[in-house]
């Protein structure tokens, strides 16, 4: 299909795009799938867009100068712990869904978290109902870890929302390390390894 082939760019959002930020949450779809109040402001999205933590990237996507999506992704955390966690959500603007904007989205989101950040578990949250998101997400790699019951009212009533996850196992390091300690740690084990070996021979 035609429309398949857009040129999409995806770049880090700025403060001038809260006008388009504006535009993709006032559409009831963009609304109706995320956590975002109706009547958003285009001031508060201005604030938002100037005061993003370093730790956190919000991404656009762009169609011939005019944005028409956006994906954060944000460290899950401050604990040390969760340091490999981070979770993403997005937003395609009405208008533009099932033209692979959401796929150039989480392509750029996907190559920041495997190849730069080194997350190793990406999470999410989408309401059950959300067809769309759903073939996305699984497209992309996300499996449903469980159902959150009543997890945010929606248009006069509770909906209930899958949480997915997409794991990835740590990349090895490339080259062995060199220092004094390691190489004593390393002639350790050899000789460990060896003794046990001898041992176990028949
Ligand atoms: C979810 C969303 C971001 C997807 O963006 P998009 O630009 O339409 O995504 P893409 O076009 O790259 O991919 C959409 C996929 O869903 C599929 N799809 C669309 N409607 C579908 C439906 N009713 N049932 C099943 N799959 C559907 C499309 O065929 C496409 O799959 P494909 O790439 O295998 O053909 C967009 O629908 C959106 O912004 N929705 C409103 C806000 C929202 O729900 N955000 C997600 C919060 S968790």
């Amino acid at each position: 299909m035609a429309t398949r082939r857009l040129a999409i760019k995806v770049r880090r959002a700025e403060p001038r795009d809260a006008e388009a930020m504006h535009a993709t949450f006032s559409a009831p779809n963009a609304q109706a799938g995320t956590l975002q109040m109706p009547l958003p402001s285009v001031e508060v999205w201005r604030k938002r867009l100037s005061d993003v933590a370093a730790t956190d990237y919000l991404l656009v996507a762009e169609v011939d100068g005019v944005v028409v999506g956006n994906l954060g992704l944000h460290a899950a955390s401050s604990s040390p712990r969760r340091k490999h966690a981070a979770s993403i959500g997005m937003s395609v603007r009405d208008d533009w869904h099932n033209r692979g904007v959401g796929s150039a989205l989480m392509n750029a989101a996907l190559d920041i978290a495997d190849n730069w950040h080194n997350y190793l578990r990406l999470e999410l949250t989408v309401y059950t109902d959300n067809a769309a998101a759903l073939t996305l997400y699984r497209k992309f790699g996300f499996e449903i870890e469980g159902t959150l019951k009543d997890y945010a009212f929606r248009d006069g009533r509770y909906i209930d929302a899958y949480t997915m996850a997409r794991l990835r196992s740590a990349p090895m390091a490339t080259r062995p390390s060199t220092t004094k300690s390691t190489k004593k740690g390393l002639e350790t084990h050899r000789k460990a390894t060896k003794t046990a070996r001898k041992r176990t021979s028949p």
